[in-house]
Formats: C-alpha cells, sequence, structure tokens
C-alpha cells in the first residue's frame, strides 16, 4: 500500500523530495501515492508542499510533423527543381499538407507560388520546425520565442503537472491506526481508551431516504398552505367531496339551466341521489333571490325547483366549502375571518395533457366590514408575490357569484411572459344578505388549481405524469423539496 509506503520511508528519511519520484521508485501510480498523501495529510501524520512542474507536450498535429517533417519542408521537398504546376503539387501533398505547407513556406521565403507553377526560391532548407518539436519531445528546453511560435500553430501544449513534498506531521507515527468509526459494545469493556476515532465529516452527503417522500403536489400544497398561514388565515374543512347541488350551486348564486349544472359538466351521484337536510329558512330565501330577487335585485326570473337543489353531486369547486363557512358564519355575531382551503374537486371533462376529471383548487377568502376590490387587488399582490410572481394583472371576468369578477395573470420571470394565474372577485350580495350577513360586509375571494402552478414549478408538461397511476416514483423521490421563490 502506497500509504504505508510513505510513512516507512519518513521513519529513515527527512523527506520525501518529489512524490513522482518516489512513486516511480516503490513502483506505484502517482495517483495512487498522492491519494495516500493526502489521506496521510488529512490526519495530519505528515506534511506536504506542493510541487507544480509546467512542461510542453507535442499535439497531435505536432506529432505527425515530428514523425513526417513539417508541412512546408514536405512541400519545399516536393517541388523539383524545375518547378511543378499547382495541381499536381496538391495531388502529391494533400489538401492540408498543401494548404499549410504553402503559407509557411511562402512567409519563410522559400517558396514562389503563382497562378499556376510552383518554384523553389532557395536550393536548401532546413525543417526547423521537426527539430524544435523533437527537442520537445525529449524534454528539452526551447527558447520562449520558439514555443510562442509553436504555440501559435497549435503544435504544442502546456501540461501541468502536481505533486508534493513530504514530511512527518504532527500525528506522524510509522503505522497509521484504523481509526475507528463506532463504539462497540466490546470498545466498552476496555480499549476504548486506545482507540481512535473518525472525525466527523459534516459536509458529507447522507444516504437517500427509502420512504416517505411526499407527492410533488403535496409539497406545492405545503407552501401554499405555509403562505396562507403567514398571512394569516384559517384552514376550512374540505372533508367532503360529495356536497348537494344547494351548497354547490344554488347558494352561489349560480342559476339551475346554468350549463355547469348539466351532467356532461358535473358527476351526479347515484346513491344517495338527495340530499337529507338543508336549512330550510335558507333555502326560502335562496330560492326567492332566484326568483324574484329582493335586496335590490330582480333576481333570475325563473322557478326554482327544489329537486335540483337536492341532486348530490361531486363537488365541482371547493366554494361549495366556502358558502357553507360563510353560512356558519352568518349565524353568530359578526367577526371578521381569512379562510383557506386546498382540496380535490371534479369536473366531467375529457383528459388531455392539462386536464384530468379531478383535481385541487387553492381559494382564499376574507370577510370583513367594507372591503374593496381595492383590497382585493392588495391581498392578491401579497398572496403571489410570496409565491415569486410581484407582477400582476387583471382583466374583468364573469362568475355567478362574484361581481366584479376578475381573472388573475402574473408575470412569469422565467418564461418572460403573462400566464393566467387564477380566478377572483368579490361575492355578491345576492349570495351574502341570504346567509344573514350583515349589509356592509364583503367577501372577497380568489381561485387557483394547484396543478398548474405545480406544473410550471416543476416543469411537467403532462398532467399524467403529476397525477393518477403514471406517475414515476422515482421523480417524487428526486424532485425538489420547495420550488416556489425559485426562478
Ligand atoms: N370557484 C372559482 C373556480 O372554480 C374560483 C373562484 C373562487 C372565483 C372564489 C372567485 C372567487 O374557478
Amino acid at each position: 500500500m502506497a500509504e504505508d509506503a510513505v510513512l516507512a520511508f519518513l521513519q529513515t528519511n527527512e523527506q520525501i523530495v518529489n512524490s513522482g519520484d518516489f512513486a516511480d521508485e516503490q513502483g506505484f501510480s502517482h495517483e495512487e501515492t498522492v491519494n495516500a498523501i493526502k489521506s496521510l495529510r488529512g490526519t495530519k501524520h505528515v506534511d506536504t508542499q506542493d510541487i507544480k512542474k509546467e512542461s510542453w507536450l507535442l499535439t497531435d498535429e505536432g506529432k505527425t510533423y515530428a514523425a513526417n517533417g513539417s508541412p512546408e519542408f514536405q512541400l519545399f521537398t516536393a517541388i523539383p527543381p524545375e518547378g511543378i504546376s499547382r495541381a499536381d503539387l496538391q495531388k502529391k501533398l494533400g489538401d492540408s499538407v498543401f494548404k499549410i505547407g504553402s503559407q509557411q513556406a511562402i512567409k519563410n521565403k522559400w517558396v514562389e507560388v503563382g497562378k499556376t507553377q510552383v518554384s523553389r526560391k532557395v536550393e536548401h532548407v532546413d525543417d526547423n520546425v521537426k527539430s524544435m518539436l523533437l527537442k520537445i519531445d525529449e524534454g528539452e528546453v526551447l527558447k520562449q520565442e520558439d514555443i510562442d511560435a509553436l504555440k501559435r500553430r497549435k503544435l504544442i501544449s502546456l501540461q501541468i503537472w502536481k505533486g508534493f513534498s513530504v514530511k512527518k506531521g504532527p500525528n506522524y507515527a510509522p503505522k497509521r491506526k484504523k481509526p475507528a468509526t463506532d463504539l462497540t459494545r466490546e470498545n466498552l469493556s476496555g480499549d476504548w481508551k486506545n482507540l481512535e476515532f473518525k472525525e466527523y465529516n459534516f459536509t458529507a452527503k447522507g444516504a437517500p431516504v427509502e420512504g416517505g417522500h411526499l407527492h410533488t403536489l403535496l409539497k406545492v400544497k405545503q407552501q401554499f398552505q405555509t403562505i396562507f398561514r403567514q398571512m394569516g388565515f384559517e384552514e376550512m374543512p374540505t372533508n367532503n367531496y360529495a356536497e348537494s347541488s344547494f351548497w354547490n350551486f344554488d347558494a352561489l348564486f349560480q342559476p339551475q339551466q346554468h350549463p355547469a349544472r348539466d351532467s356532461h359538466d358535473t358527476f351526479f351521484l347515484r346513491e344517495p341521489s338527495t340530499t337529507r337536510t338543508l336549512p330550510e329558512d335558507y333555502v326560502a330565501r335562496v330560492k326567492l333571490i332566484h326568483e324574484s330577487g329582493g335586496y335590490g335585485s330582480r333576481g333570475y326570473g325563473y322557478d326554482w325547483k327544489r329537486e335540483e337543489a337536492n341532486k348530490n353531486l361531486l363537488r365541482t369547486h371547493t366554494t361549495a366549502v366556502s358558502s357553507r363557512m360563510l353560512y356558519a358564519l352568518a349565524k353568530k355575531p359578526f367577526e371578521p375571518k381569512k379562510y383557506y382551503s386546498i382540496d380535490r374537486v371534479f369536473r366531467n371533462e375529457a383528459v388531455d395533457r392539462t386536464h384530468l376529471a379531478e383535481f385541487h383548487q387553492v381559494e382564499g377568502l376574507i370577510c370583513d366590514r367594507g372591503l374593496t376590490l381595492g383590497d382585493l387587488q392588495g391581498v392578491l399582490h401579497d398572496f403571489f408575490s410570496r409565491l415569486g410572481m410581484s407582477k400582476l394583472r387583471f382583466k374583468p371576468a364573469y362568475n355567478p357569484y362574484t361581481e366584479p369578477s376578475m381573472e388573475i395573470f402574473g408575470y412569469h420571470e422565467g418564461f418572460k411572459k403573462w400566464v393566467e394565474v387564477g380566478n377572483s372577485g368579490m361575492f355578491r350580495p345576492e349570495m351574502l344578505l341570504p346567509m344573514g350577513l350583515p349589509e356592509d360586509v364583503r367577501v372577497i375571494a380568489w381561485g387557483l388549481s394547484l396543478e398548474r402552478p405545480t406544473m410550471i414549478l416543476y416543469g411537467i408538461d403532462n398532467i399524467r405524469d403529476l397525477f393518477g397511476h403514471k406517475v414515476d416514483l422515482g421523480l417524487i423521490k428526486t424532485n425538489g423539496i420547495c420550488r416556489i421563490g425559485l426562478e
């Protein structure tokens, strides 16, 4: 072992002058010797000093010229005393030797190259380039200007050799004890006193964890949760995928003939197909506001049917939960609230690269007296800048339950373009007043999908790679813990 050889050598010698020579003498490779020296240096068994030697090596091109002569010399010797045509000469030498050779030979004033003929200008030439290359190959030192000339022609390249001179270090011993990495029961009964322990390597990478990885969506969900909590929001209970049409649609002032309430868009439940209980006095007020309005609204002017409201479905948005929460809030003396939810919703959609029949919504709402659209925009700026999007734009939109409504666009610094990031609005008085909330209470709210930002953040372009049975478990293990705020 090179390690033992180094320590043994230092026992009788002052120093190893050069690790390269030492390796040769002892029959080790220099690499192995250097590794042993570095390791011994780590435990202070030896001290080292760097040795750096620069030497010139022939490049592949340089090697061919050292063997066959420089192109200019080859060209010169290929020209007979009476001269030769360019075409014949080129054929004789090949394109590359002809091209480089004639350039250099003209520069050296060895030859004259006319339009068609090439002739010698001198009788005899020496191939200096070849002899310089041979000298370099022998390890001779050349004049700087010769080195420069060969370097410029890329015939030689600099090689840097690194090695060490080595002396005993403070912990020197003729043999290194293998340091213990563990304290065993046997050690405790006596020999622990004589053990040398391996030092901790605090920069070592830990072994990869084999279990307990969060799904990519859950990682982003956690980030959203942290942001909501930092902003003082409480989580709404979203543990009911099954919901009645009443809470999912009617309470949100969504008329019963709205296309979203069609089975083409919504999954209705077969068993149990209808809800058992609804708050009757509130249902009566919702019926009234749909049919003939109230509180300053004209309503929709249609015949509202209880059977439609009773139909059970898989909730199409988490706003169904928001409507339940606001109703519960209206039953008590009013208190301002900030609520959020992140959970699954279902829509009867054609599945493609960006759509599945189920996905997750992130929803936030604030209710307080006298809130304005400016408050909504301010909260959205706060929220999205915590996600790394500080430039926002708003576009008027329509939701049955909000007025005004705004689509939210954020400037994506990575893509250098505006991307749609969510939907928002102020809940309508037609929704809030029948619940019994005080008249001056306003509710501002917004929603977005969890999948879209996750796909953007993790560079996933097919939703089926993110969610469902085709997801690669390896990716779940290796995807970064957090991407939000990284640009
Ligand atoms: N429920 C809306 C949707 O499904 C999102 C939204 C929530 C819009 C709250 C406005 C206010 O897209």
